[in-house]
């Protein structure tokens, strides 16, 4: 489900707004930068303060994620459904994952939630419709970003 592309702009760019859905139906969009890729089916992040987005997953588990390159301006939406696992209900394999990419963080998560994929999109953005190269891209959006103090 996940391609290679997508993988690697998760990777690179760990930090999703997850989009759940409060309970009177409104939508909650909420950051989170603790991302890894268990497999091509399924991504998590870690709990470190979310209740809001834990409490909605619980009863409506439906959840997006967008995730943004902002040099290269391209995205990965991906669909799913959620659920919240406390650490002593962790394998192996999630642990992990986890103290390979975040072991600063290990003590902190109180568990994770983890996405099992439903369906996924790439986007770019419409800079390249006006026939900008992705190099193009990088080198002004990294030089606004170096212009902001
Ligand atoms: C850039 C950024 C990254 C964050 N990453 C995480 C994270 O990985 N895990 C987490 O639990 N909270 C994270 N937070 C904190 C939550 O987003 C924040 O506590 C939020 O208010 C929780 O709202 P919710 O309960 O509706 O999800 C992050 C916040 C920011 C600004």
């Amino acid at each position: 489900m996940l391609t290679q592309e997508m993988r690697k702009l998760i990777s690179e760019h760990s930090a999703g707004m997850v989009a759940t859905i409060n309970d009177d139906g409104s939508p909650s969009v909420s950051p989170k930068a603790t991302f890894v890729i268990l497999d091509d089916k399924t991504i998590a992040f870690g709990n470190l303060r979310s209740p809001g987005t834990i409490g909605n997953i619980g009863k409506r588990p439906n959840t997006e994620v967008c995730f943004i390159d902002v040099l290269a301006r391209k995205a990965v939406r991906v669909s799913g459904t959620a659920k919240y696992l406390r650490n002593s209900q962790l394998s192996e394999t999630q642990q992990g994952a986890f103290a390979e990419k975040w072991s600063d963080y290990m003590d902190k998560f109180a568990g994770i939630i983890e996405i099992s994929i439903t369906a996924t999109e790439f986007i770019l953005s419409p800079a390249y419709d006006l026939g900008l190269e992705e190099s193009e891209l990088r080198e002004a959006n990294l030089a606004h970003l170096q212009s902001l103090s």
